[in-house]
């Protein structure tokens, strides 16, 4: 009896795993066919692959630069708002420079509250939703990223409290945090190839899955899943143990360069 329990308990789980997964909506990218889509951040990287992902979906999509102000005169209604852009910062350790980090903050967070404030009417009229894309550095505090780290963290704070509060308030418009991993985005790629030891995921299949998760109106995006919502498991629980294993992945002994 005891071994049946053992074997039967763990097996039912799985079933009920499956059933669950399965029940969820599945992708098709008809669901994009004819939404007006904004990308911010779209010149390059990820932004760039959505934006190509996005028109041949056949999504109405309308790349635009990190300020509300070109919002503002979008007026034949929205109904996906994806939040991309960054703006440059080093890769090395923090300099003190505190003009730099809020330089970055204006650009990774404060102009993505400004373009949702600016957004939401029509994302309210539309049942629409936000898609924010964030990283890995948003939920663990890695190596030479301090600015980026904490801009990133940033919009966690500001979108999940918004989150709760559209649920309180039957506002029907979906957040997707987007939690990436090392993306072989050039930017990317350029400032960290030499000093992260792992290697980077394809853009083309991030930018679909970030996609994804937005029509699917998901909570969050894991891209790639086995480097982050895994390790992210390990967070609360054993945090010093995941600090470890993320600067296992770090070449220290040939620092950045400043
Ligand atoms: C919320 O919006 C989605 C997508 O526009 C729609 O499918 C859903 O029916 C809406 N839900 C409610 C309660 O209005």
């Amino acid at each position: 009896m005891g071994r049946l329990q053992k074997i039967l308990i763990p097996f039912l789980g799985l079933v009920l795993a499956f059933c669950f997964y399965s029940a969820r909506e599945n992708f098709k990218p008809e669901m994009l066919k004819g939404k007006r889509v904004i990308v911010t951040g779209a010149s390059t990287g990820i932004g760039e692959q959505m934006a190509y992902h996005l028109a041949q979906m056949g999504a109405h999509v309308l790349v635009t630069a990190r300020t509300e102000a070109k919002l503002q005169k979008v007026n034949g209604g929205l109904d996906m708002l994806i939040l991309n852009h960054v703006g440059k910062s080093y890769f090395s350790y923090f300099d003190g420079d505190i003009r730099h980090v809020q330089k970055l903050l204006d650009i990774n967070f404060l102009s993505y509250v400004a373009m949702t404030v600016s957004a939401l009417p029509m994302l309210k009229q539309s049942g629409g939703s936000i898609v924010v894309v964030s990283s890995m550095a948003g939920k663990v505090g890695f190596p030479f990223t301090v600015p980026y780290s904490a801009t990133k963290f940033a919009l966690d704070g500001f979108f999940s409290s918004l989150r709760q509060e559209f649920s309180i308030q039957n506002v029907n418009v979906s957040i997707t945090l987007c939690i990436l991993s090392f993306i072989d985005t050039e930017n990317a790629v350029r400032a960290a190839a030499d000093v992260l030891l792992m290697s980077p995921a394809p853009k083309e299949e991030c930018a679909l899955e970030i996609i994804k998760g937005g029509a699917l109106r998901q909570r969050e995006v894991y891209y790639k899943y086995a480097l982050t919502k895994i390790p992210l498991l390990l967070r609360d629980w054993a945090a010093e143990l995941l600090d470890y294993l993320v600067r296992q992945h770090y070449h220290v002994e040939r620092p950045p360069a400043a």
